[in-house]
């Protein structure tokens, strides 16, 4: 038998608790913990949201709660209450619809919980900071890109869900740009729609209508992200018209950026969220040390004005793929190269 190193109850109790783990346990729950709520990891970005996010909080020794709604905005508000239970300080919250999503504010605020708007703006309620980008400058960005190349001809707009206010941030800048044209009569916006959930799939359908009405005469498609855009090629190679249409995009999607390097997207616009989730780790763990939030500018939500982080968007088309995308190792060339023929490979 191995000699007990247990000379009195006392010592004998230090050793079987720490057998037990209970001194690291007891040691983590000393440990700041903020909540990360998130609608929904489908599409490509979210996922690497999610990861920089925990990466960061745990770099700065937090401890983080994350949960994945999967698309349903009920289990979305459940989990949040769980967080709240669970002892968070701070919710940093994605929400599935912004409109409806100051019920989790609510909850959180009245249990002292500071919140978070994380890549979409919580409408109507007291959040106490928004990080996302410049949604007005991605809506810019894509529209001028567009008019500069196909400055004449019929429009197609693809918008992203309704219930997303971004959304329509996206779309009101990409016709103030387009609004000149169109008074002009260069350009005639043939059709216009939000889609339901960001859908590729609505986009395609949209587009097939499109393409029907017209007979095929479309100069651009205003795409508001790259799975709509992605939709919107679809049908338009089903007609062999990819690569003859003007198509934006948005987030620079691995099969985006291989759209652009053949030629049958036009541009995307580029979001480092590696530094949105970083930014969002560090101002909750500012919030829930008691400081201020480092914001730079507000934002009404209908209610308040939320002081806000609006990160830079960048635009990215055939000529810059290497000293953007792949330079911050968001997309590699390895993964760009292996889909593309020889002749098309970005060197
Ligand atoms: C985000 C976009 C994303 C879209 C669909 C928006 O709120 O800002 O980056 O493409 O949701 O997921």
């Amino acid at each position: 038998m191995t000699k007990s190193p247990c000379r009195s109850t006392v010592l004998c109790a230090i050793f079987a608790a720490i057998l037990n783990g209970q001194f690291v346990l007891a040691q983590d729950t000393n440990k700041l913990k903020i909540g990360f709520s998130i609608e929904d990891t489908k599409g490509e970005r979210w996922q690497t949201d999610l990861n920089s996010f925990e990466m960061r909080a745990k770099q700065l020794g937090v401890e983080v709660i994350s949960r994945d709604a999967g698309g349903d905005a009920d289990r979305q508000f459940q989990q949040v209450k769980d967080m709240i239970k669970a002892g968070i300080k701070v919710l940093v919250l994605m929400p599935r619809d912004t409109t409806k999503a100051s019920r989790m504010v609510d909850a959180a605020k009245s249990a002292n919980i500071q919140v978070i708007s994380y890549d979409r703006l919580v409408m109507n309620s007291d959040v106490d900071l928004y990080v996302s980008f410049d949604r007005v400058e991605i809506g810019r960005m894509q529209a001028e890109y567009l008019a500069k190349h196909a400055p004449r001809g019929n429009y197609v707009l693809i918008a992203g869900s309704p219930r997303d206010e971004g959304a329509k941030a996206l779309h009101d800048a990409q016709m103030s740009v387009l609004q000149p044209y169109i008074d002009r009569g260069d350009i005639k916006v043939i059709a216009d729609a939000y889609t339901k959930d960001w859908l590729p799939s609505e986009a395609y359908l949209f587009m097939l209508k499109a393409i029907d009405s017209t007979h095929g005469q479309i100069a651009a498609v205003v795409a508001s992200n790259d799975g709509l855009a992605g939709g919107a090629i679809q049908a338009l190679r089903e007609h062999n018209l990819a690569g003859k249409v003007a198509v934006s995009g948005q987030d620079a999607d691995l099969a985006a950026v291989i759209c652009i390097a053949q030629g049958v997207q036009s541009m995307t616009v580029y979001k480092p969220i590696v530094n949105e989730a970083a930014r969002a780790a560090e101002e909750a763990v500012r919030l829930a040390k008691g400081e201020k939030a480092h914001a730079d500018g507000t934002i009404s939500n209908g209610w308040i004005k939320v002081p806000t982080i609006m990160l830079k968007p960048v635009a990215v088309t055939k000529d810059n793929i290497k000293t953007t995308v792949v330079k911050d190792g968001f997309q590699t060339l390895k993964s760009i190269n292996q889909a593309l023929p020889a002749d098309q490979q970005i060197k």
